[in-house]
C-alpha cells in the first residue's frame, strides 16, 4: 500500500522571526524506490537553530533551501521499503532527510544508528552533531586546560549543556550563562556546573567577573551580541573565545550586530576563532566514543526537550528555540 507522505515547505523567505504563514504543507503519495535506493519512515528530527539561516537566500555555510522546497532536516527514521543492499527494511538510519513523514534516499550521508547506545533524541544531541560541537568545539578549538574557567552562552540549550559538562570532565570550572533562574537552577544543581549567570536579570558582566574573578579562559560562546561584548570585558590572559554560533543574531533584520569590544582581544593576547562542526568529520568517531562512554558512565547527561504534533508542529518547535522554551536538545517527534 502507498504510505502518505506529509511534508513541511518554505513558503516564503521569513524576514525577522519566522511566521506559521512561511511554511506550506503537502501531502502527496510517498515515492517508490527505484534501484539503489530505499524509502526511510522519519521518526524524529533536530530542531536547529542554523536551519534560521538555511531559509535566508545568501548561502552561509551550506546553500539556503529554495523556495517551494521541503525544509532541510537532519533525522532518524526506520528503513520501510529498500532496492539497496545496505540498507535492508527495518534498518534505523540518520541522515538529512528533511521536514517529511518519508523520504528517498540513495544512502549518500545515510548512517546506521545503533539504538543499544541510546534512543533516537540521543543520537539527534549528545550522541549527534550538538554533541560532536560542544566536544570539537571545546576540547580543540578551545583547548581548556584543568583548572581553568570555562564560561558558555546558551548553557541550558543542546551544545551548551553538553559543552559546560565535558568542561567539568576535563577538569575545568563551568559557568553557564542562560535565561531565566529556572535554567539557571538547573545547570547548577542537575548538571553540576560552578556557576549560572542569569542573562534576563541584566549585569551579564558583573555576573561574570563575580564568578570568574581571575578571568575567563575559554568563552565557548552560542549567542553573540550583547553577551558577547560582555564576556570579551572579562577575559584572562591568552583567553580563546569560540564562535559557535549567534542565535541572538539569526533573525536580526539589519545583518549580524558584530562585537564593539573585539580590542579586548588585543589587550588580552586573545583568539576567537569560528568553526564548522562538519569540517571536522576525521575526529567524529574518537569523539562519539568519548561521548558515548560518558553518557553510559553518568559523566555526561542528555536532556531531550520532545515537541510532538507531528510536521505541521515545525514551526513551533524552531520558535521555541529563539524563544528559548527548550531545556536541551529540541527534537520534534513526527
Ligand atoms: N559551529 C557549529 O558547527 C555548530 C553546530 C551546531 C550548533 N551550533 C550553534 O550552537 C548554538 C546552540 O544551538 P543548539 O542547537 O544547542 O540550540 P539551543 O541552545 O538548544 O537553543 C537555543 C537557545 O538559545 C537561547 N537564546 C535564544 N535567543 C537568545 C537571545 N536572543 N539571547 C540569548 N540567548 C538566546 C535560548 O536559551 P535561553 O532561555 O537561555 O535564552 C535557547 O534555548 C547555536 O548558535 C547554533 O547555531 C553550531
Amino acid at each position: 500500500m502507498a504510505h502518505v507522505n506529509a511534508q513541511c515547505r518554505l513558503r516564503n523567505r521569513p524576514v525577522g522571526l519566522p511566521t506559521a504563514d512561511d511554511f506550506g504543507y503537502v501531502e502527496e503519495p510517498a515515492p517508490q524506490p527505484a534501484d539503489g535506493q530505499f524509502l526511510v519512515r522519519v521518526g524524529h528530527l533536530s530542531i536547529d537553530p542554523a536551519m534560521r539561516s538555511w531559509m535566508n537566500a545568501g548561502r552561509s555555510y551550506v546553500p539556503p533551501v529554495g523556495v517551494g522546497e521541503v525544509m532541510r532536516a537532519a533525522g532518524i527514521g526506520e528503513v520501510v521499503e529498500s532496492r539497496h543492499p545496505g540498507h535492508p527494511v527495518g534498518q534505523v538510519v540518520g541522515g538529512v532527510f528533511g521536514v517529511q513523514r518519508y523520504a528517498l534516499s540513495d544512502g549518500e550521508g545515510v548512517t546506521p544508528v545503533d539504538l543499544s547506545l541510546g534512543e533516537a533524541p540521543v543520537h539527534l544531541g549528545a550522541l549527534g552533531f550538538s554533541g560532536l560541537t560542544a566536544h570539537i568545539g571545546l576540547l580543540d578549538i578551545g583547548r581548556p586546560r584543568p583548572g581553568q574557567t570555562v564560561v558558555v552562552s546558551a548553557a541550558a540549550g543542546s551544545v551548551g549543556s553538553l559543552t559546560g559538562q565535558i568542561a567539568k570532565i576535563n577538569g575545568c570550572r563551568a559557568v553557564g550563562i542562560a535565561g531565566g533562574p529556572d535554567k539557571c537552577r538547573f545547570l547548577l544543581e542537575e548538571l553540576g556546573f560552578d556557576g549560572a549567570v542569569d542573562y534576563k536579570a541584566g549585569g551579564v558582566r558583573g555576573q561574570v567577573r563575580d564568578l570568574a574573578p581571575d578571568g575567563v579562559d575559554v568563552f565557548f560562546d552560542n549567542v553573540g551580541g550583547d553577551i558577547l561584548d560582555d564576556v570579551l570585558t572579562t577575559l584572562a590572559h591568552g583567553a580563546r573565545v569560540v564562535i559557535s554560533g549567534a542565535v541572538s543574531q539569526y533573525n536580526a533584520e539589519r545583518g549580524t550586530r558584530g562585537p564593539a569590544n573585539y580590542m579586548q582581544l588585543l589587550v588580552k593576547r586573545a583568539t576567537m576563532t569560528g568553526f564548522v562542526v562538519s569540517d571536522h568529520a576525521a575526529r567524529f568517531p574518537a569523539a562519539r566514543t568519548e561521548l558515548s562512554g560518558w553518557l553510559r558512565t553518568g559523566q555526561l547527561k542528555e536532556h531531550t526537550h520532545l515537541v510532538t504534533g507531528g510536521v505541521a508542529a515545525f514551526p513551533e518547535a524552531l520558535l521555541g528555540l529563539f524563544a528559548g522554551k527548550n531545556t536541551g536538545k529540541t527534537v520534534l517527534a513526527l
